[in-house]
């Protein structure tokens, strides 16, 4: 078996990433972590991916200003250097320009703490709970430039109890994140989306 080369992209702590890392383990897991990147330096994430022995690169957004493209570029150039074949974003909190998500469609994906297509964006569990919601949970999905909108690859549910915060509800999604990022990324490393 070929495993793939999986590079996950994160901005801070990386529970995410961490429980991709360790489904990766498995000897029959289709895919391997081959690099973890941050755009930001000092991420908690890059310290705990380094622990795992994992290559870790940062590129900080900060000096490109405005310049999202040449960014994304160099973001690019990393992962052709890696050779990666999917990109995973887990909690990675810039946004990919239309060049570099054209560029990587349908080997990008992204996790979101919503039942996607409820709550896009930020915030997700005080506007879940704003709203009423009886049901909140999260969503692996393909990056398509509309922000988190691009196709499903896999959801869960969790209950919205009451006495919920927005802490207490976050997690428990996260539990379920954990789950699913790891059963996505093998289906996609499989072939079987
Ligand atoms: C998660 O809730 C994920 O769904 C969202 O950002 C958070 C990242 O958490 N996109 P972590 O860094 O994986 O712990």
């Amino acid at each position: 078996m070929t495993r793939k080369r999986v590079a996950i992209l994160i901005s801070g702590r990386g529970s995410n990433m961490a429980a991709l890392i360790e489904a990766a383990k498995a000897p029959d897991y289709p895919a391997e972590i081959a690099l973890v990147l941050s755009n930001v330096p000092g991420a908690a994430g890059l310290a705990r991916a380094s622990e795992a022995g994992i290559a870790t690169a940062a590129i900080d957004h900060k000096p490109f200003g405005r310049d999202r493209e040449a960014f994304d570029r160099q973001l690019d150039a990393m992962l052709q250097e890696h050779r990666i074949d999917i990109v995973c974003l887990a909690g990675f909190l810039r946004v990919l320009g239309p060049q570099l998500v054209g560029r990587w469609n349908g080997r990008l994906i992204n996790i979101h703490p919503s039942l996607l297509p409820a709550f896009k964006g930020l915030h997700t569990h005080e506007r879940a709970l704003a709203a009423g919601a009886t049901q909140h949970g999260a969503t692996v999905h393909f990056v398509v430039p509309d922000l988190d909108s691009g196709p499903i690859i896999e959801q869960a549910s969790v209950p919205v109890l009451p006495g919920d915060t927005p802490d207490s509800l976050a997690a428990r999604v996260l539990e379920v994140e954990h789950r699913i990022y790891p059963l996505a990324l093998k289906r996609l490393a499989e072939g079987r989306i």
